[in-house]
Parts: structure tokens; C-alpha cells; sequence
């Protein structure tokens, strides 16, 4: 197989598992490429891509432009803090009138859940999800899969356990897809407040317990906590939280094997994650936020490619 089965990336749910190996596989070939003195390659030098954040990012926007930017993409940036949509005007129009501009792509990030199916459904261009609300992440969970790959090899019946906030995390759902697609186990471990009530009907394993879920796993993706999407109180006090549910370098040092430790980024350090594992060799953090721009390129890539 050579091309995805979708011109949209909008999430990992809609991914075939042979579109997810084609994505992982074409970013190895990138990774090679961004390692080399000249990091740049001409294959999309006659598209134009727009991305479009209407909620803040450091990683994601970042990497797509560079992503964009190694490819020989044209590039334009959209925020939603200095645009006209603080005037009123809609989703659509926004993005019919940069489409209008003769843009090709459009990677987007917005607040509610299901806004780039929206557009998908009612703009003529490739649409990709760069996180909806709590809805999915699909590059984050691309990028965190393929990171894995390269700590563990094939994810075929390894272990992945999801530790933190999952009710508020697109992250969490597009990793459990994403990581199901391609034979692991997944787990996901958390105050039962943090936990959506129907988690299991997505054949994951739960527990409350962090420790027992670090002692089961081969990698341990830990989660922020969105303090942002909380309008309630989930536990009682942050550092409540930090002592039953933050993992640190002597939870690790007492298991019987190493297990790799990830993160998405942006850490709350001493809260879900101590400094003296984020730091440490036991975590993957900065490889996988190396990894994503050879992931975006790999999405972008095949996206381009997709027939109309
Ligand atoms: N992991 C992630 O999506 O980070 P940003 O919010 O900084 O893009």
C-alpha cells in the first residue's frame, strides 16, 4: 500500500492499521532526511499549507511548520487572538477566504471536538486535526507510536499504560486507537474522578493504583493534567495528586525492569511527573517531540498525495 485511505487526517480512529504503518514507515525515510546537513527535501514545493490555531500550542504548531517548512512547502500562520474572527465571522468563511488565497492544506487546532470534521465536510481542502478540544490528537498519538517503535520495536502485545487525566486528554484517545491498531494492550490508570465513565468499552484494562500500572507496563505515557478544562474540583489539591498519582525516580527504581517514560508535553513538573524522571534517561520526551516533525512530514507527505 502507497497511499492513506483518507485525504484528511482527523483522527486515528479513522486510520486503517496499513494507513498507520504507511505513515510510521514514510517517517523513518524523514527522520533520515532531517538528520542530514541540509534537512530539506522539494516534495510538496508547489503547496501552500495554512495553519490555523484557535488554542495555544509550542510543539505541535511548531513542528508542522517545520514540518512544512522541510518539505519546501509554502507556509502561512493563522492565530485566532489577532484575527477577524474577534469580529464575528464563522469557522468557514475564515477558512473559505484563506482557501481563497490558493492554499492546498489547512492543519488546524481548535476548542470544540469535531470542528476539523466540520470543515472537512464544508471547505475544499486536505484538513488536518492538530487536536480538537478533548476530542483526538492523531499526530501526537502518531508521533508517540512511533517513538515506542524505536525504544521497543513492533508494539504487537507490549504494554502501554496511559497514567493521568484521561477524561480531559485527546491525547489518551488517539494513543488508545492508535496503539490498538497496531496489537498493544493498553491500560489506563488514574483518580477514578479523572477516568470517563465508560473507558472500558474501549477494551482497555483500568486501574487506580499508578503503582501496580508501572509495574505491568513496558512504557508509562503520563499525562498532564488540564487544569485548564477543569471546572470542577477532580482531587482534592495538586499536591494531593502529586503523591498518589505523580511518577517519580524511586516508583521506577523499585520495579524489576526499566520501563520507558513519556510525556506530550507541557509537563506540570513535581505534579504528574518528577523532575527526577522527566530529566532522566528513563524518559523519551525531547526524542519525541524530535520524532513529530518527521511524523508531520511523513502525514503531509501522504496527504498530498491523496486523489481528490
Ligand atoms: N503535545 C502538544 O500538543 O503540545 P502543544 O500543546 O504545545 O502543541
Amino acid at each position: 500500500m502507497s497511499q492513506l485511505s483518507s485525504r484528511h487526517l482527523l483522527g486515528i480512529k479513522d486510520l486503517t492499521p496499513a494507513d498507520i504503518q504507511l505513515i510510521l514507515e514514510t517517517a523513518e525515510n524523514f527522520k533520515e532526511v532531517i538528520n542530514r546537513p541540509i534537512k530539506k527535501v522539494p516534495s510538496l514545493r508547489d503547496i501552500t499549507i495554512a495553519n490555523i490555531f484557535f488554542e495555544n500550542s509550542t510543539r505541535t504548531r511548531l513542528s508542522f511548520e517545520l514540518a512544512e517548512k522541510r518539505l519546501s512547502a509554502d507556509v502561512v500562520n493563522f492565530s485566532s487572538s489577532n484575527s477577524s474572527v474577534k469580529k464575528g465571522e464563522t469557522l468557514v468563511d475564515t477558512v473559505n477566504n484563506i482557501l481563497s488565497m490558493k492554499v492546498d492544506m489547512v492543519v488546524m487546532r481548535h476548542s470544540s471536538p469535531g470542528a476539523p470534521h466540520f470543515l472537512a465536510r464544508n471547505v475544499k481542502a486536505n484538513i488536518v486535526n492538530a487536536g480538537d478540544g478533548t476530542h483526538e490528537h492523531p499526530t501526537q498519538a502518531l508521533l508517540d507510536a512511533f517513538s515506542m517503535r524505536e525504544k521497543l520495536g513492533d508494539l504487537q502485545g507490549k504494554k502501554i499504560a496511559i497514567i493521568g487525566d484521561i477524561l480531559h486528554s485527546r491525547v489518551a484517545l488517539s494513543n488508545i486507537f492508535c496503539l490498538q491498531k497496531l496489537g498493544a494492550e493498553v491500560m489506563v490508570c488514574g483518580p477514578i474522578t479523572l477516568l470517563p465513565k465508560h473507558i472500558q468499552s474501549l477494551g482497555v484494562k483500568v486501574e487506580l493504583d499508578v503503582r501496580k500500572a508501572l509495574a505491568w507496563c513496558d512504557v508509562a505515557n503520563v499525562l498532564r493534567i488540564q487544569l485548564e478544562r477543569q471546572q470542577i474540583k477532580y482531587f482534592p489539591s495538586l499536591r494531593e495528586y502529586s503523591l498518589y498519582y505523580g511518577v517519580n525516580k524511586k516508583m521506577l527504581e523499585e520495579l524489576d525492569r526499566e520501563i520507558v517514560v513519556m510525556h506530550p508535553g507541557p509537563i506540570n513538573r513535581g505534579v504528574e511527573l518528577a523532575s527526577d524522571v522527566a530529566d532522566s534517561d528513563h524518559a523519551i520526551i525531547l526524542q519525541q517531540v524530535e520524532n513529530g516533525v518527521a511524523v508531520r512530514m511523513a502525514v503531509l507527505y501522504l496527504l498530498a498525495a491523496v486523489k481528490a
